[in-house]
């Protein structure tokens, strides 16, 4: 899968989100996740992004290890947010899910 990274807090530029033939990178508050069972590695949405947030799993920087963890359990721990997020997915239809990874949300507000 490919994971949205540190940049795109407090950015959220969505130039990815149009790019992605499936309809997987979800809108939190703070940051955008790719849903990781969705997501078809095409690699479309990497070089739109303007802050370059988003990574291939395996190329994330290891300073931002902790991305891969909070774009796969975003999709855990908003499970049960209405409507539902999850596979078969489709961000589209979802719309902003008002709430953040726990790594995300404990973050101080990103003057960029
Ligand atoms: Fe975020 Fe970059 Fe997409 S800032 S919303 S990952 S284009
Ligand atoms: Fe979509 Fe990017 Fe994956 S465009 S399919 S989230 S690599």
């Amino acid at each position: 899968t490919y994971v949205i990274a540190l940049p795109c807090v407090d950015v959220k530029d969505r130039a990815c989100i149009d790019e992605c033939p499936v309809d997987c990178i979800y809108e939190g508050e703070r940051s955008l996740y790719i849903h990781p069972d969705e997501c078809v590695d095409c690699g479309a949405c990497e070089p739109v992004c303007p802050v370059e947030a988003i990574y291939y799993e395996d190329d994330l920087p290891e300073m931002w290890a902790d991305y891969y963890k909070a774009n796969v359990e975003f999709f855990e721990i908003s499970t049960g947010s209405v409507p539902a997020v999850g596979s078969p997915g489709g961000a589209a239809k979802v719309g902003v899910i008002a709430m953040d990874h726990p790594v995300i949300a404990a973050l101080p507000p990103q003057a960029h």
